[in-house]
């Protein structure tokens, strides 16, 4: 299990991390003059291809590898329950900030700041509360 764990925690750290990065650069760039704007969305697409999905590949295989090999139902569990409707959650989260991206790429002016930053709040908030469940465990 300690194996799947650790590359659990770097998936982790992966994923979250390209979400907050990705939201926070987002929000910045819609108040960027219009002629650097693709070269940021470009920027903004590498982080979120190369680090964002890889990372929420690498979070849900190894959860599969944690949950088979570890002698604890977690099914039985209910922090664990409420641990995986907040990641359902987070994945909303990482599909509304996909959408913006594209919206920001394709139509600047149709895209607000405020937008990322909400996203990128709401995501913050969403990780604390799933951290909170998984040591706590109320
Ligand atoms: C498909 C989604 C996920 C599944 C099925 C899953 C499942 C699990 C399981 C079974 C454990 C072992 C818990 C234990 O026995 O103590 C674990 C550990 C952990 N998970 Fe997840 N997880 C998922 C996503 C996430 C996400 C998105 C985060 C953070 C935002 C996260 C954070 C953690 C942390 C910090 C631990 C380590 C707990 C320790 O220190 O022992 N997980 N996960």
């Amino acid at each position: 299990m300690n194996w799947w764990l650790t590359f659990h925690l770097l998936g982790v750290i992966l994923w979250t991390g390209g979400l907050l990065m990705v939201s926070r650069m987002a929000a910045y760039h819609t108040a960027e003059p219009l002629e650097v704007q693709p070269r940021l969305a470009w920027i903004e697409g590498r982080l979120y291809w190369l680090v964002t999905v890889p990372g929420m590949v690498i979070t849900v295989l190894t959860a599969i590898g944690v949950i088979a090999t570890s002698p604890v139902a977690y099914g039985a569990e209910g922090w664990f329950h409420k641990k995986m409707a907040l990641v359902l959650f987070l994945a909303f989260l990482h599909m509304v900030m996909h959408k913006k991206l594209k919206v920001l790429k394709a139509d600047p002016a149709d895209v607000s700041k405020t937008v990322f930053s909400a996203v990128h709040g709401t995501i913050g908030l969403t990780i604390i509360a799933i951290l909170i469940m998984v040591k706590v465990q109320p």
